[in-house]
C-alpha cells in the first residue's frame, strides 16, 4: 500500500518516526513534506497529500502539523477527501469503518509518538463497513460536488 505523508516545520521529528515506523512495517511512503523546522505553511503539505490521495497517486494519506487542524483543513478542499484529526485510537478506527476516511490527521504538540503509532496502527487495519454508512458518505459527497443536499429538503 502506498501512504502519501505531509507535515510543517513543527512535525519534523513526528513525521520522521512514523514514516520510519511505517516503512519497516512494509508501507510505501511518497514523503510531500518538510524537513526544514522553518516555518512551512501548513496549507502546501494538506493540499499536497490530498491532491495525490485524490488522484490516485496514494492509496491513503498521513497529515501531521501542530494540532493537525491546519492540515486537515487545508486537505480536505482537495475535491474527494476525508481528512479526519484523530488524538486517540477509536476515533481512528471509526474514522475508517464509519466515514470512509482517507487521510488521518494528528497534532505532533498533541499526542506523543507512541500513541500516534497506535494511531496510525488502528486507522490502516479499519477498513471501510459501507451499508448504511455509505448512503451517509454519499451525503457529505454530495454536499461537496452539489453545494445542496437533497435529503435536508424532505
Ligand atoms: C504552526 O505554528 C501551527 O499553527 C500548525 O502547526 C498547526 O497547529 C495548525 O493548525
Amino acid at each position: 500500500m502506498k501512504l502519501a505523508i505531509g507535515n510543517d516545520h513543527v512535525a519534523v521529528e513526528m513525521k520522521k518516526e512514523i514514516k520510519a515506523y511505517l516503512e519497516d512495517k512494509g508501507y510505501e511512503i511518497i514523503d510531500v513534506g518538510t524537513n526544514q523546522t522553518d516555518r512551512f505553511d501548513y496549507p502546501i503539505s494538506g493540499y499536497k497529500v490530498g491532491k495525490m490521495v485524490a488522484g490516485g497517486e496514494a492509496d491513503l494519506g498521513i497529515c501531521i502539523c501542530g494540532t493537525g487542524v491546519g492540515i486537515s483543513l487545508a486537505a480536505n478542499k482537495v475535491k474527494g477527501i476525508r481528512a479526519c484529526v484523530c488524538s486517540e485510537p477509536y476515533t481512528a478506527k471509526l474514522s475508517r469503518q464509519h466515514n470512509d476516511s482517507n487521510i488521518l490527521c494528528f497534532g505532533a504538540r498533541v499526542v506523543g509518538v507512541e500513541l500516534a503509532k497506535m494511531i496510525v496502527d488502528a486507522w490502516l487495519e479499519a477498513s471501510f463497513l459501507g451499508e448504511r454508512h455509505q448512503r451517509r458518505v454519499d451525503m457529505i459527497m454530495e454536499i461537496e460536488r452539489t453545494q445542496h443536499l437533497a435529503a435536508a429538503e424532505e
